[in-house]
């Protein structure tokens, strides 16, 4: 369990991520998007001491919609990271960023590190980029964090909505030729909290679960979880369900910066996976 923070605030308290930073550390200060909106420059600067660490969960996810969506896109993860940054470096308070495998072209065949090449294929991806760019630039002490496939087990996620259509369908099909790194939110939560006492930590770092999994394996690992024949998910191509934003064929993060910096590394996905479902199913 992670030391008590007296003097951390989370923006975009209210999503996945989020909730499981308030869940472990509940002495946290909180801001949903209504009540704190990270582009409004007066409104962050007013939240900010010289010993405060932002995490900053807040940003624009859908994926799909940012297609059509730029200016939204861009100003939640462009230009809300730019003011934060800006205002954590004239506070002198610390900013924790999270970001995305989506920056990456996803094409390569081996686990992306810190060092390689960005070549964001969306728009969601390009945003986020730009949000990294604007932290890099602004002298602020601040880490960013890409982390990817994120679920909490709820409903609006991957594995909650695996779990629901395990009870409503015979059969589901899933993709299976995308490959990436599925990571518990409560698991990337203990990480950051841990990395938000690590001042010295570098300022770029990858944090996942560890291994790789395709969405086909993550959903037959559902099944397996909840006692259902995984059999009855099936294999199918993206080809099959078009979408607006390419998804990559490609996206797992290396956490080797993770491990290097002499953080925990987060378990294997498919432990996590499992902690995952027995919580939500404890829990309902
Ligand atoms: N989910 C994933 O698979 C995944 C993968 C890789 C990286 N990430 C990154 O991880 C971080 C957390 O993701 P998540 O899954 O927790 O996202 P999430 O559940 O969508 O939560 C994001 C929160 O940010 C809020 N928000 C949006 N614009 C805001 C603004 N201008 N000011 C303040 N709050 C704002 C949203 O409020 P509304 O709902 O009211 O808009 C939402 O509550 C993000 O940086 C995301 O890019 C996520």
């Amino acid at each position: 369990m992670p030391a008590p923070f007296a003097h951390l605030v989370v923006t975009g308290a209210r999503g996945q991520v989020g909730r499981e930073l308030l869940r472990l550390a509940p002495g946290a200060r909180a801001y949903g998007r209504t009540d704190l909106d990270i582009t409004d420059a007066a409104a962050v600067a007013a939240v900010l001491t010289p010993d405060t660490v932002v995490l900053n969960c807040a940003a624009y996810t859908a994926v799909d919609a940012a297609e059509s969506d730029p200016d939204a896109a861009f100003a939640a993860n462009a230009t809300g990271p730019a003011v934060l940054a800006a205002a954590c470096a004239r506070a002198r308070a610390r900013l924790i960023h999270l970001s995305t495998d989506y920056v990456f072209g996803g094409t390569h065949d081996r686990p992306y590190d810190t060092g390689d090449a960005t070549a964001p294929a969306t728009v969601y991806g390009r945003s986020k980029l730009a949000g990294e760019q604007a932290i890099l630039a602004s002298g602020a002490a601040a880490h960013i964090v890409r982390t990817a496939w994120v679920y909490a087990g709820g409903t609006g996620d991957f594995v909650g909505t695996m779990r629901r259509l395990e009870r409503e369908r015979d059969t589901v099909d899933v993709v299976r030729d995308q490959l990436g790194s599925p990571t518990y939110a409560a698991d990337l939560a203990a990480g950051l909290l841990e990395l938000a006492a690590r001042p010295g930590a570098p300022r770029l770092l990858h944090a996942a679960n560890s291994g790789e999994a395709t969405w086909f394996d993550l959903a037959r690992a559902v099944f397996e979880e909840v006692g259902a024949d995984p059999e009855r998910v099936r294999p199918c191509t993206s080809a099959a369900f078009p979408r607006p934003a390419p998804r990559p064929p490609y996206s797992v993060l290396s956490t080797r910066s993770w491990t290097a910096a002499g953080l925990t590394p987060l378990r294997p996905w498919r432990s996590a996976l499992h902690a995952a479902v027995h919580r939500k199913i404890h829990a309902t």
